[in-house]
């Protein structure tokens, strides 16, 4: 266990990529196998130990401290910290600093609040006390690095070059998001301005000859920056490929809240979740999806590998594809909508009176 052990989470982005779903909530309350992002990871923190977290708020910060409170559900002591104008993921770090308990060189963790993860943080903390690290972050491969921090490291795991989002990576080891920091470089960063971590504050420890490590662990690991990313990481949650204490009830092909009716002769499978009040009806089939609350997929429409939003009703006998379906949406019947098509909340689509070609007799 890590006794007294401080984390920061930072939740404060703008999820611009994962819209529409994150006009009506901030990427890291999205709801991942039934539950917030966020309550994963605090979980995984608890569970691990960890018992006070501090959320570096920015975009939708009330939503936070409405849903989490002061954490007692969660068995964690949880503060907020707001920030008016986003201070970057440095500066979002360094703005709650008044709010540490730690001594100067006691570990203090950081999660980016938009990743799904299951590497030992223990294991990561101990490599950071033992070698005397100022920080060290988790990294892990990824097939393309382009879009994340890229990270070569020496023959030591001592970490030689931070490279943010390069269109040439010189590895696929990425940083992973998540970091133990010696609370006295927390104090370090520049106070009352936007920082970046990534671009300012690790090129500089770097350049400065600091001890950055890398914790390299090849457990799961998903930044949900895209849609399809979110759907899988929820999905992945409910066929138990990451666990997690914080998942709301027992799951196995698919993952249905209160209230939620399922047709008999629906097909619901692929690690889908059902939310609260959510219908789907005859013969309807429903494969590796998260289905937001209240929302309907009518009979015999086919929904693969899409978010349907709060309260969005899916017409008869439509197809629907990768496609992300924000909230209140209403799609009349036989419509067809694919991959990677995203339809803003609120938006009406009529029912398709023609015949499919496979129907004409
Ligand atoms: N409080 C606060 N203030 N939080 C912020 C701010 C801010 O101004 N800007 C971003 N965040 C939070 C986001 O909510 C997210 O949880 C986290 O910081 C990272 O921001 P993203 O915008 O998701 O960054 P990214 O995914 O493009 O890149 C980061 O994560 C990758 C791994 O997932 C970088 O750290 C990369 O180096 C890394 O590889
Ligand atoms: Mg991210």
């Amino acid at each position: 266990m890590l006794p007294g052990v401080e984390a920061v989470m930072l939740v404060g982005g703008k999820g611009t990529r994962l819209r529409p779903l994150t006009i009506s909530a901030p990427k890291p309350m999205l709801p991942a196998g039934g539950v917030p992002v966020t309550e994963h990871q605090l979980a995984r923190a608890r569970d691990a130990g960890v018992d006070r977290v501090v959320l570096a708020t920015s975009y939708q910060a009330e939503v936070f401290e409405h849903y989490f409170g002061d954490g007692s559900a969660l068995g964690i002591d949880l503060e907020y910290v707001h920030e008016d104008v986003p201070l970057g993921t440095g500066g979002g770090i360094r703005n709650v600093a008044a709010r540490l308990r730690s001594g100067p060189d006691d570990p203090v963790l950081i999660f980016n609040g938009d990743v799904l993860a299951a590497s030992d943080l223990r294991a990561q903390i101990g490599l950071h006390r033992d070698r005397d690290a100022q920080v060290t972050m988790h990294l892990v491969e990824v097939d393309d690095p382009r879009a994340f921090g890229v990270v070569t490291t020496d023959a030591d795991g001592r970490v030689i070059e931070f490279l943010e989002k390069t269109p040439s990576p010189p590895t696929n080891r990425i940083n992973a998001g998540c970091y133990v920091f010696r609370r006295s470089v927390i104090d370090a960063i520049p106070a009352g301005r936007p920082v970046s971590l990534e671009r300012e504050t690790f090129p500089q420890l770097l350049a400065a000859g600091a001890n950055v490590l890398g914790y390299v662990d090849a457990s799961y690991w998903l930044d949900l920056g895209e849609p399809s990313d979110f759907v899988r990481g929820s999905c992945d949650l409910v066929l138990g490929r990451l666990p997690s204490s914080a998942l709301p009830g027992r799951c196995g092909d698919f993952l249905v809240l209160s209230d939620a009716e399922i047709s008999p002769t629906a097909a619901v499978s692929g690690g889908t979740t059902v939310g609260t009040g959510a219908v789907v009806g005859d013969g309807a089939v429903v494969d590796g999806c998260v289905l937001f609350d209240g929302c309907r997929v009518e009979a015999g429409a086919q929904v693969r590998g899409s978010v349907v939003g709060r309260g969005t009703v899916v017409g008869p006998d439509c197809v629907v594809a990768e496609a992300v379906l924000g909230d209140d949406v209403r799609i009349g019947s036989r419509n067809e909508l694919l991959t990677g098509v995203r339809i803003f909340p609120g938006t009406r689509l009529g029912d398709v009176s023609v015949r499919f070609s496979s129907d004409a007799s």
